[in-house]
């Protein structure tokens, strides 16, 4: 089938099955041409949460889509890939979480949004790249204001003083400079992101002088180091849209160039590195969304017993942001 084609039909059944397309920024350009939305995994989950559709194909890996549905239970969540999974996620699992849980019984339990909704459901806060140095701050504060209340007066964190992070050891180091704050962390990664070497950025640097450096901060401390700022996807895309600089080398996913030439017409991307691909959001394509709502399938459900839990820790995430 033609790509025309093939974008009419996926926009009449779309119509047909009062659905949305939600899709990540690091997505193949096709998928993200496809989009109601793009955005980071934040964004995206908001959305899902507002909107009035009663199907959302999500384009992105697994932890997001069981993130949306999370959030709206009531509405259909549909994977054009189910197989779409994300590495670091699957680096840590419930019964690892609630082992460390028994090491360190008076510490906060935080954890980056890309875990399983089982990681989530034993957390007491979530949080995503654009927020994590806000939550732990928040976590700070509040322990310390909450020491000082009599019994029964505090809140969930009164008290306490430890900080468990998990499962990203790099978003967690990235954390503590922020914050000051010294973490328990859990020896997760990116295996994307850790793919861009500090010699990259040095090597752009030199081929670019006039250019700011942006990186995820799921990138080795040792590339953080040498980069303008790092931030997340969506607060890339804000970034690259404020600066006065005309030429930017971006230290993430390559999936996110194609999004910022098109938002940034009249200025210049430079991927830290091309080998920073991740596989799995490259597994969906086209003809997989047309697939996916075709069948309405597959679909991505978090059973109530877990997911009340989860909601917990996303709920608490959103209110401190
Ligand atoms: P963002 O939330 O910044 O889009 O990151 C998601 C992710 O998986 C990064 O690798
Ligand atoms: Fe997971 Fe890394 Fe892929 Fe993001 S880029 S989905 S963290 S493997």
């Amino acid at each position: 089938m033609k790509f025309r084609e093939l974008t009419e039909k996926i926009q009449e059944l779309k119509k047909k099955r009062n659905a949305i397309i939600l899709v990540h920024n690091y997505q193949l350009p096709e998928v993200q041409d496809l989009a109601d939305y793009r955005g980071d995994s934040l964004e995206l989950s908001r959305i899902a949460a507002k909107t009035d559709a009663k199907v959302i194909v999500f384009c992105g890996v697994h932890f997001m889509a069981e993130t949306a549905s999370i959030l709206c239970p009531q509405k259909k969540v549909i994977m054009p890939d189910i197989n779409a999974g994300c590495p670091m996620a699957s680096m840590i699992t419930a019964k690892d979480l609630s082992k460390l849980k028994e090491r360190y019984p008076k510490a906060v339990a935080v954890g980056y949004v890309n875990t399983s909704a089982e990681v989530k459901a034993g957390l007491d806060v979530c949080c995503t790249s654009t927020n994590a140095v806000a939550v732990v701050n928040a976590i700070i504060k509040d322990s310390a204001v909450g020491a000082r209340l009599p019994d029964g007066q505090g809140s969930a964190f009164s008290g306490k003083k430890e900080i468990i992070f998990v499962p990203d050891k790099y978003l967690a180091d990235f954390v503590e400079k922020q914050t000051g704050k010294k973490l328990i962390k859990w020896n997760g990664f990116c295996p994307t992101h850790i793919k861009i070497l500090p010699e990259d950025i040095k090597r752009e640097k030199k081929f670019h002088p006039k250019a700011k450096v942006i990186v995820h901060p799921e990138c080795l401390p040792q590339v953080i180091a040498l980069a303008d700022a790092a931030l997340s996807t969506s607060k890339m895309c804000k970034f690259a849209k404020e600066t006065e600089a005309k030429e930017i080398i971006v230290g993430t996913e390559v999936g996110l160039i194609y999004r910022l030439k098109k938002d940034n017409p009249n200025k210049e991307f430079y991927p830290a590195s091309f080998a920073a691909v991740c596989p799995n959001m490259k597994r969906t394509t086209e003809e997989k969304v047309l697939w996916a709502l075709e069948e309405l399938k597959e679909e991505v459900r978090v059973p109530d017993k877990i997911r009340i839990r989860a909601k917990k820790a996303i709920d608490r995430m959103l209110e401190i942001v």
